[in-house]
């Protein structure tokens, strides 16, 4: 248990209405350690693709801004995201290309905890070494252990009911919860 509330915000790589990572998203409230309080992060499916002129003409489009600054008052970023081609998808690319521009960009110094689910057996696992190497680009500082890839998921989340149907899968989200709530008491800058 933190001493102090943490405020962690949780961002979506899927911007599909029935996603299963979305539905692990939407469970973490009810999931997280007594003063962890996580929420889902203002939305990432408004941005334009990223292009320099538009930051070097208009600025920075307000929803890039917005984000940004839940970042940087969150003690903490939950990645909630599936792996499209081994890799990040687009959206969450875009979404990340264009909050790195910002200055002072927020995700230095902050500590992040990833979690991806897939149809496939190994849980989207490629995506979230993708994410690590986008975070040391970024100096984030990204939880090492508990990893949590939530394979096969089609049998371990009803995407109807938008619930896990899997108690080992949000007993060890619970584990990763806990141990995040650790890190960013350690490590966090705003702890
Ligand atoms: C463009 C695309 C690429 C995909 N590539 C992968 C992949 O590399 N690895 C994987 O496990 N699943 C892959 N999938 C399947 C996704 O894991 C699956 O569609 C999943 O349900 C997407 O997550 P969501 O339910 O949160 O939207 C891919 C799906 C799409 C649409």
């Amino acid at each position: 248990m933190a001493d102090k509330t943490l405020i962690v915000v949780s961002i979506c790589g899927s911007l599909r209405k029935g996603s299963y990572n979305r539905v692990v998203m939407n469970a973490l409230p009810a999931l997280a350690p007594e003063g962890m309080h996580i929420r889902e992060s203002p939305p990432i499916s408004e941005f334009p693709l990223y292009n320099a002129d538009i930051e070097n003409s208009t600025g920075f489009p307000a929803a890039v801004q917005t984000l940004a600054d839940a970042i940087r008052a969150a003690d903490g970023v939950i990645f909630n995201s599936p792996e499209y081609n081994f890799g990040i998808p687009s959206p969450l690319k875009n979404a990340l290309d264009w909050v790195s521009r910002v200055p002072n960009q927020p995700f230095a110094g902050k500590p992040i905890a990833l979690q991806s689910a897939s149809p496939g057996p190994l849980g989207g696992g490629r995506v979230q070494y993708d994410l690590r190497r986008a975070m040391v680009f970024l100096d984030a500082l990204t939880l090492n252990k508990p990893e949590i890839f939530i394979g096969n998921c089609t049998q371990r989340i009803n995407d109807k009911t938008g619930q896990i149907t899997d108690q080992q899968t949000k007993d060890f989200i619970k584990l990763q919860l806990a141990a995040f709530a650790k890190f960013i008491t350690v490590y966090g800058a705003k702890s």
